[in-house]
């Protein structure tokens, strides 16, 4: 049994920073996330976030807490947060980063749902999560992704 959070935030990085600031943010999750047995995707729309981890549940609420934590950010939403008996996402990816209206509305529209477990517009965001990372090549099991 595992726990899955997913949220929203609100990105507080310098745009003209944000390439490589997004890359650094990647660059400690991912030796972190493997250590700790968290899996996931990182979704940066132009001036959002989405990120969904997965893993251990005590160990998914610390994680959650310390990213709740970073000053790069402000979290607006969690969206969804259950038990799930297999994990959605099998490596830690980058599954997007880039400036896209379609991604940003997306992250948008889960923002506005009334009921976020059961909305509609958050299973969209996390098929499009997961449609991302299908197209990342793979590097190896329990690692990241680019
Ligand atoms: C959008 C965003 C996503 C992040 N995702 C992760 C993550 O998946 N895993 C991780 O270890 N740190 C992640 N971080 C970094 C953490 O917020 C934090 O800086 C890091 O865990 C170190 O925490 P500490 O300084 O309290 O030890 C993320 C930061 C941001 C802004």
């Amino acid at each position: 049994m595992f726990l899955t959070i997913t949220y929203v935030s609100d990105s507080l990085i310098e745009p003209a920073s944000c390439a490589a600031a997004v890359e650094q943010i990647v660059a400690e999750a991912r030796p972190c996330n493997a250590t700790l047995g968290v899996t996931g995707a990182l979704l940066f729309a132009g001036n959002r976030f989405a990120q969904t981890i997965e893993g251990p549940e005590a160990v998914v609420d610390a994680l959650m807490a310390r990213i709740e934590r970073d000053p790069r950010h402000l979290v607006r939403a969690v969206v969804k947060r259950h038990r799930i008996d297999e994990r959605c996402f099998q490596a830690w990816s980058m599954a997007y980063s880039g400036d896209s209206v379609f991604v940003s509305q997306a992250v948008a529209r889960a923002l506005s749902g009334t009921l976020p477990s059961s909305s509609a517009d958050v299973r969209r965001l996390l098929q499009m999560m997961r449609a991302f990372t299908v197209q990342v090549p793979q590097r190896r099991a329990g690692r990241g992704a680019t």
